[in-house]
């Protein structure tokens, strides 16, 4: 019987041993602080945010499924063993939600949304009109699982996009390519609108500094749901309240829940989002674990699984 040590804080786990349960009734499923002993025999952790040392308590885990896309708050416990494999979420409705996300992000400011919101409450009817979704090019950084998924969402609505990673990627309609940290300057200047959907690593904490932040074009807005350690936030509030950048989007900080004191929540140019860019669904990321349990047990790698030398 395949042993399941399910591990969320501050959030109810009945939905998701619900779902494992429907899935298969045969598992058993075990929350935290249940877990068992070790001796209890193999099992697979499927957790988020789990209390550090909680993992390496537990030498019988074959494998660890983050229950969300990144994996930074596994990776950040230092007592994490380093050959156990660690698995990315990889739910269908994760990609969904961040291409409904971005998609309306882009579109709001884009269509000057935020202006019209302010406007109403002096019922100002001054008109504005929008520059066309062809000469608004968007930026994606990190063009992975998610960030290549938005992209034919913006792609399809008339947004020019540019891509920056750190690999060589195949041509795709409407899409320019940039690569590496000798590109990232050129991208940023070609780019209105900048996503971030990076992974929180030391190499990718504050590229969107104050010279970066200059290198965009004048008005120009950022969006970020990818980790909070991309933007230096004191930076961004400078470029906003200097006018060199419109407006940003940001679900994702350093600390979360944030502060009530961090000066993004009274910020006008700023959108708060809570971390709800994408969320995991408990039926289909059930499955999916589920199913990459079965291919692992058969022998093979899955492909979303965690590149330690990478960091993501
Ligand atoms: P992937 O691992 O599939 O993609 C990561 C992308 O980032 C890749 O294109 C990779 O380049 C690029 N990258 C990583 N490091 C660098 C670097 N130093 N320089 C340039 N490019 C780099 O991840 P996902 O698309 O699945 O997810 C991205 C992130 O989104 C997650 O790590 C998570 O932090 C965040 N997230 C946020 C959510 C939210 O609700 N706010 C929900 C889900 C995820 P290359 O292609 O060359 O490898
Ligand atoms: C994440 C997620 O990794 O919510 O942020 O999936």
């Amino acid at each position: 019987m395949t042993r399941i040590l399910f591990y969320l804080a501050d959030y109810p786990a009945d939905p998701w041993v619900d779902a494992l349960k429907a899935v298969d009734p045969s598992l058993d499923v075990r929350t935290n602080p249940d877990w068992g002993s070790p001796d209890d025999g193999e099992a697979y952790a499927f957790v988020w945010t789990p209390e550090q040392g909680l993992i390496a308590r537990y030498p019988n885990i074959k494998a660890v499924f983050s229950l969300g896309a990144g994996v930074d708050h596994l990776t950040c416990d230092p007592s994490l063993p380093g050959n156990l494999p660690i698995i990315r979420m990889g739910d269908e409705g994760l990609k969904k939600g961040m291409r409904e996300y971005i998609t309306m992000a882009v579109l709001m400011f884009q269509r000057g949304m935020p202006t019209f919101i302010a406007r109403q409450e002096t019922q100002d009817w001054q008109r504005y009109f929008a520059p066309a979704a062809a000469d608004t090019p968007v930026g994606i950084m990190g063009f992975g699982a998610l960030g290549s998924y938005v992209a034919t969402a913006l792609t399809g609505l008339g947004f020019p996009v540019n891509s920056w990673s750190q690999s060589h990627k195949a041509p795709q309609n409407g899409v320019t390519h940039y690569t590496g940290s000798d590109a990232l300057e050129d991208f940023l200047s070609a780019s209105m609108m900048v996503v971030g959907l990076l992974p929180e690593t030391p190499e990718t904490r504050h590229l969107l500094n104050k010279d970066r932040l200059a290198r965009m074009p004048k008005g120009g807005f950022i969006l970020n749901a990818g980790r909070g350690g991309l933007v230096d936030i004191d930076a961004l509030i400078n470029a906003l309240d200097s006018g060199h950048l419109e407006g940003a989007m940001l679900d994702v900080f350093d600390t979360e829940p944030l502060p009530k004191e961090h000066p993004a929540w009274g910020h006008d140019k700023i959108i708060v989002t809570p971390h709800i860019a994408a969320i995991t669904r408990p039926l289909t990321a059930a499955r999916y674990v589920l199913d990459t349990i079965k291919d692992m047990e058969n022998g093979q790698t899955p492909p979303l699984m965690l590149d330690r030398v990478k960091g993501y």
